[in-house]
């Protein structure tokens, strides 16, 4: 990636810009932002990290949106989440230009991958895919179990493993005798956000296990996901670990698409 960042001046006279912007101070958005700053360095993309208060007004907020929508140097605007309770985050992604949403989330990036038309596809999802190919597992005939149903990545990554020619179960917390779903599963893609919802006895032996938690341990404060990684691990073909396994890749996926926001509008 880096390497064709680096023909970008001299055909298109400049590098791909992609604007952060970080409301608030949570130390898990901070940390993921400055994540994205280090991939943009190694990737020679320009990043512009914004910072505003939690206190900023919607209005506000969306006025900086408007501002950089128009600015033709910036190609990418992220808008890090979750925002404080009184600024809506629809609004707020309804708001970035499509063509400037490197995340995805817009809703008719949403309905364009639902439709299979050209699109953005959201970074965690399309890593996850990306994540399946490179460790050699097929996918289609497949049977996929997905646990969560969110806008973000349980019902994206449902859909693209469809696309894929999986068997696509999506299951929630309030599933009916969930261990027995989820048992059937030879990839099971797991984002929930609770630490250890899946034990051992929820796995089948073999099964391919993404696990996208991203939660912190409540004794010692470590970084954990959704899995019991322990006890799992012996049991899985294979199986992602937290840290490092889906997160790198949502990354790498960021850097794409901005590439590709970029390369739509200058190209
Ligand atoms: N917060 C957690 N994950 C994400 C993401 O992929 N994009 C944004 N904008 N915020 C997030």
């Amino acid at each position: 990636m880096a390497g064709q960042v680096a023909t970008f001046p001299e055909k298109y006279g400049r590098v791909p810009h992609l604007v952060v912007i970080l409301v608030g101070e949570d130390p898990a958005s901070q940390s993921y932002v400055k994540g994205k700053g280090k991939a943009c360095e190694v990737v020679g993309i320009k990043n512009t990290t914004i910072l505003r208060p939690a206190t900023i007004t919607e209005e506000e907020l969306l006025g900086l949106i408007a501002e950089l929508n128009a600015d033709d140097s910036v190609d990418g605007i992220l808008v890090q989440l979750p925002l404080p309770k009184h600024i809506s985050e629809d609004k707020v992604i309804a708001a970035i230009s499509k063509e400037k949403d490197v995340d995805g989330f817009h809703p008719l990036n949403v309905a364009a991958l639902w439709q299979k038309q050209p699109c953005t596809v959201a970074c965690t999802p399309k890593g996850i895919i990306k994540l399946l190919k490179e460790a050699g597992v097929e996918i289609s005939g497949k049977r996929a179990v997905v646990i969560g149903r969110s806008n973000i990545v349980g019902l994206p990554v449902a859909k693209l493993l469809l696309d894929e020619n999986a068997t696509v179960t999506i299951c929630h917390s309030r599933t009916k005798d969930l261990a027995a779903v989820c048992r059937e599963a030879e990839i099971l893609v797991v984002a929930i956000g609770r630490a250890k919802f899946v034990t051992e006895d929820m796995v089948a032996p073999g099964a391919v296990v993404i696990d996208v938690g991203v939660n912190r341990d409540a004794e010692t404060g470590k970084l954990v996901g959704d899995v019991d990684y322990a006890a799992v691990e012996p049991k899985a073909s294979v199986i992602t670990p937290v840290p490092g396994g889906v997160g790198p890749m949502t990354i790498c996926c960021l850097m794409e698409n901005t590439i590709e926001c970029f390369l739509k509008r200058n190209a």
